[in-house]
């Protein structure tokens, strides 16, 4: 049997160049070799303040990311979690072998409650259960995601252990599934690239002219500086962006010429700026296909999410059953 892989992206607007290179690009290499199921995890997304009026449409833009990135529903399963109710009921029922201290404790949910602090929820206390069972509903053995995710998969695996103890072996312990581009750096400096720092992000939609002016604002040095590339900073991270889209040969000739002293980082931009546009090509035409042909996106979502109702309900009638529950 091939192994089970398990992702989602909660449904926060499109995705940007950080998204497609950490998380989509790593789905498209493991949709190849393994069983999978990538989600947008919309019942997630509105654990934070949200607007009712677009949800389901930031969820339809991730699909149509997903989709014009390449992933192939013929290969994998495409969902959308509160499409597939199984995900709850999972969710509570794990949540009754759990410890409220445990989730307390996470960092994850203490930043939120520090972002939030008129919107403390039961969903957002909560979260980490629901994000077990949508592993755990799949079997899920591997899970491609960010190091930031790590403490929530310790607790599935923690509730996949503490779950085989009490009623049977039944679940995997699911780990995490490293991808390369897992790390792409902020235009703004320093950090990630993330949707909610402004200048730090290429949008995957940006056409060629807008690129280069995002680029032009990133923070470099004086340009003399000679001697080997630096570890971190601006500079560095126009050099990891050269990496992370595998432009060996523009990284050697702007090594060469930061050693010597006599990098012109506007020529360097202007590069890296077609680097990345020859990249999101295809998928900005792949994209606007999928735009423009509704019916069939909705085909697609339609069958795949039967699918997942199918298989997630075979879970289920084994949980109940072993939790006596019949
Ligand atoms: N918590 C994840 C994030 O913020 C999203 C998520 C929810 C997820 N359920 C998941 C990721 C299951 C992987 C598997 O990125």
């Amino acid at each position: 049997m091939k192994k089970r892989v398990y992702s989602g992206i909660r449904a926060t607007g499109r995705l940007h160049l950080g998204n497609y290179l950490g998380a989509v690009k790593g789905m498209l290499a493991v949709q190849e070799q393994y069983d999978c199921v990538f989600a947008v995890v919309d019942l997630h997304t509105i654990t934070v303040p949200y607007d009712p009026k677009t949800l389901s449409q930031s969820v339809r833009e991730i699909i149509l990311d997903y989709l014009a990135a390449g992933l192939d529903p013929e290969k994998c399963l495409l969902e959308i979690q509160s499409r597939v109710p199984q995900h709850t009921e999972l969710a509570y029922l794990l949540s009754t072998i759990y410890q409220v201290a445990r989730l307390e404790d996470l960092p994850t949910y203490k930043e939120k409650k520090a972002q939030y602090p008129q919107y403390v929820n039961m969903g957002l206390l909560f979260y980490p259960v629901l994000m077990a069972a949508d592993i755990m509903l799949y079997k899920g053995d591997f899970v491609p995601v960010g190091i930031d995710q790590e403490p929530h998969l310790e607790v599935t695996r923690e509730i996949a252990r503490k779950f085989n103890q009490m009623f049977g072996p039944t679940f995997p312990e699911p780990v995490r599934f490293k991808t390369p581009g897992e790390y792409v750096p902020s235009l703004a400096g320093s950090g990630k690239m993330s949707k909610s720092i402004e200048g730090s992000f290429i949008n995957l939609t940006d056409d060629l002219e807008t690129i280069k002016k995002r680029l032009a604002s990133a923070p470099t040095d004086s340009g003399t500086a000679g001697g080997a590339l630096p570890k971190e900073g601006g500079v560095a991270n126009l050099f990891k962006m050269l990496q992370l889209f595998r432009a060996d040969d523009v990284y050697k000739k702007y090594e060469q010429d930061y050693i010597a002293g006599k990098i012109r980082y506007s020529d360097l931009k202007h590069d890296l700026a077609d680097v990345i546009f020859t990249e999101l090509q295809p998928f900005q035409q792949r994209r606007k296909e999928f735009e423009n042909n509704p019916k069939r996106v909705d085909e697609i979502l339609e069958k795949s999410n039967e699918a997942c109702r199918k298989e997630a309900e075979e879970t289920m009638g084994e949980v109940r059953a072993k939790m006596g529950l019949v």
